[in-house]
């Protein structure tokens, strides 16, 4: 396997926003589809964010319900994922929760004068346990060297969670494979606020359309799951 099949999930308001200019984190999804999104997290083998949204939401990223984390467990896995984050910069907050929980370490994605700029940040917590690792993956970083990286740690699916660079990155690189939305029902509004992917050139244009393979409703909820490679999804016969 020389990557892992890669499922991008995210939230959006109608008008395509991911997030509002607030200081809270705007709730862009009801409890069917969190409860969902934890279900497909305890599938995978590794979640993967970008430092914005590490910046902005300090996500746990952990799996929640102890039903999960309990079948994991008895499949001989962690009860949480390797978590994995994108860096240019490699400007990372070493107290943020997303090193400090978790039971499955986490690998600092970065490239260029970023790798030391990282690893002298974490550098500051030696208690961690066990230790971030940071990976040269390009400078800038490329999605083929981050999934190339988390293929040889034995990740074979892979949950991407955001924010818009991180999607932009993923899918502009032609390497997901299925796209999950869930689509709220309001608008946000803001021209300020992040967007679900900046302009760019996706495989995924007019001519290239992706195949849905998914359209129904969590209540207001809009669920859309789209296929964007014809790989097949081995989750249903891992161990
Ligand atoms: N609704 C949802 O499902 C959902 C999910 C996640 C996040 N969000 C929201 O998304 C917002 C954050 O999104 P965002 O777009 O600002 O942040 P992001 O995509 O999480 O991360 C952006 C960071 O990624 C790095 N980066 C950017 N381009 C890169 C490239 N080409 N190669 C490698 N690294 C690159 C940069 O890190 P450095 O600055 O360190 O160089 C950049 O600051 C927040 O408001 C959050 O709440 C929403």
């Amino acid at each position: 396997m020389d990557r892992p099949y890669t499922i991008l999930s995210c939230a959006m308001s109608v008008d395509g926003r991911i997030d509002d200019t607030g200081p809270e984190r705007l709730r862009l999804s009801n409890p069917a589809d969190f409860a969902e999104i934890d279900a497909l997290r305890a599938e995978c083998d590794a979640i993967l964010v970008g430092a914005g949204t590490l910046r902005t939401d300090d996500p746990r990223l952990l799996v929640r319900s102890p039903e999960l984390r309990e079948r994991r467990r008895a499949r001989g896995r962690t009860e949480h994922l390797l978590k994995a984050l994108v860096t240019r910069s490699g400007r990372v907050d070493p107290a943020a929760r997303f090193f400090a929980t978790g039971d499955a370490g986490a690998v600092v994605y970065t490239g260029g004068a970023g790798v030391s700029t990282a690893r002298e940040a974490l550098g500051r917590r030696p208690d961690a346990d066990p230790p971030a690792e940071v990976v040269d993956a390009g400078d800038p970083p490329t999605a083929a060297a981050v999934l190339a990286d988390l293929a040889g740690r034995g990740v074979e699916r892979l949950l991407v969670e955001g924010g818009g660079h991180i999607h932009t990155l993923f899918l502009t690189s032609g390497l997901v494979d299925e796209l999950r939305l869930a689509v709220a029902p309001f608008f946000v509004g803001e021209e300020a606020a992040p967007r679900f992917v900046l302009p760019a050139a996706f495989p995924q244009g007019p001519g290239a359309p992706m195949r849905l393979a998914e359209a129904r409703s969590l209540g207001d909820v809009a669920v859309l799951r789209y296929r964007l490679s014809d790989r097949e999804d081995g989750a249903g016969e891992r161990g």
